[in-house]
C-alpha cells in the first residue's frame, strides 16, 4: 500500500463516461495526449472514439455501454483492466440534458435524468474505487457537473438537482477517501453541444452578454482543468470549479 503523506501521483488509467462526443471526447484526446490510457464508453460509439481506439490499441479500450445498466458497466470495468492494468482515475462526465419546465416533465424523465446523472456516476465512482482500494493504490475522481447546481435556470429542475447532488456527493467523497483519493468537480457553463442544441442562438447571444468574460465556454477551457485534476500535483479536493468565464458570478 502506498504513503498516504506522499502526493497522490498522475492518472496512468482513466475511465471516461460519455467519451464518444462533445466534451467526453475531448477529455479522452487530451488524456492520450498527455501519455496516460483511456477506457471510454457511451451507449453508441461515434466513428471519432472508434478511429481513437484503433489508432491506440494498446492505450485505449472503447465499448458500447449504458451507464445504468450496472452489469454493462461491471463487464467494461474488467475487461478495461484487463486490457490497459489497474485503474486510477474516472471522470464521470456521461449525462441527459433536460428542455422542460418541471411541471411538465413527466415522471418517467425526471426518474431517467437521475437515473443517469445521479445513480449511475455514483455507483460507477464506488465500482472505481473499490478496485483503487482493492490494489492498494490511490486515484482521482472528477465529476462533470454544471453551473446549474449553483444557480436557477428555468426547464432543467431534474438536471440540476442531479449536478447539485454530484457535488455535494464529491465534498463527501473527498473527506470519506481520506487521501486515498482526490475528489473534484469540474462545472462548466453552457458551451456548444449536442446536449446545449437545444438553446436557440437568441438564448446563446444572452447568455454570452451576461458573461463577464465576454465569449462563452469551449470545451477547450474545460479540458485543461480536467487535467490538472487527472495529473497534476495541486492538492486540489472536495473543491468545484466553476468554468463559466464569470456568468454566475
Ligand atoms: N453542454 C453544456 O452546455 C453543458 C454545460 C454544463 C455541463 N455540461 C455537462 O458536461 C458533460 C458533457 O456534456 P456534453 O455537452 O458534451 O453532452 P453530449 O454531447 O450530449 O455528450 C454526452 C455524452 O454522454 C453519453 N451518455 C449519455 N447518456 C448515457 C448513458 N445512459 N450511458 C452512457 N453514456 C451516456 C453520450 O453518448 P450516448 O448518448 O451515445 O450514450 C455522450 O457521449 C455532461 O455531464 C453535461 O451535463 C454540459
Amino acid at each position: 500500500m502506498s504513503d498516504t503523506n506522499e502526493p497522490i501521483g498522475a492518472a496512468t488509467v482513466v475511465v471516461v463516461s460519455g467519451g464518444s462526443r462533445g466534451l467526453g471526447l475531448a477529455i479522452v484526446s487530451d488524456i492520450l495526449a498527455s501519455g496516460a490510457s483511456v477506457a471510454a464508453f457511451a451507449r453508441t460509439l461515434t466513428p471519432e472514439l472508434t478511429a481513437l481506439a484503433s489508432a491506440h490499441p494498446d492505450r485505449v479500450h472503447v465499448a458500447s455501454v449504458d451507464a445504468t445498466d450496472r452489469h454493462a458497466v461491471a463487464a467494461f470495468l474488467k475487461a478495461a483492466e484487463a486490457r490497459l492494468g489497474p485503474i486510477d482515475a474516472l471522470v464521470n462526465n456521461a449525462a441527459v440534458g433536460q428542455d422542460s419546465l418541471h411541471v411538465h416533465t413527466s415522471p418517467d424523465d425526471i426518474a431517467r435524468i437521475i437515473e443517469t446523472n445521479l445513480t449511475a456516476p455514483l455507483l460507477l465512482a464506488r465500482a472505481v474505487l473499490r478496485r483503487i482500494l482493492a490494489k492498494g493504490n490511490r486515484g482521482r475522481i472528477v465529476m462533470v457537473t454544471s453551473v446549474c447546481a449553483q444557480r436557477g435556470y428555468s426547464g432543467l429542475v431534474a438536471y440540476s438537482a442531479t449536478k447539485g447532488g454530484l457535488d455535494s456527493a464529491m465534498r463527501t467523497l473527498a473527506r470519506e477517501m481520506h487521501g486515498r483519493a482526490l475528489v473534484n468537480s469540474v462545472a462548466p457553463g453552457f458551451f456548444a453541444s449536442e446536449m446545449s442544441s437545444v438553446l436557440g442562438q437568441t438564448q446563446l447571444d444572452t447568455i454570452t452578454r451576461r458573461t463577464p468574460s465576454g465569449r462563452l465556454v469551449e470545451p477547450e477551457n474545460i479540458v485543461p482543468i480536467v487535467h490538472t485534476l487527472l495529473f497534476d500535483d495541486t492538492n486540489l479536493n472536495g473543491q468545484v470549479i466553476t468554468v463559466d468565464g464569470g456568468a454566475s458570478i
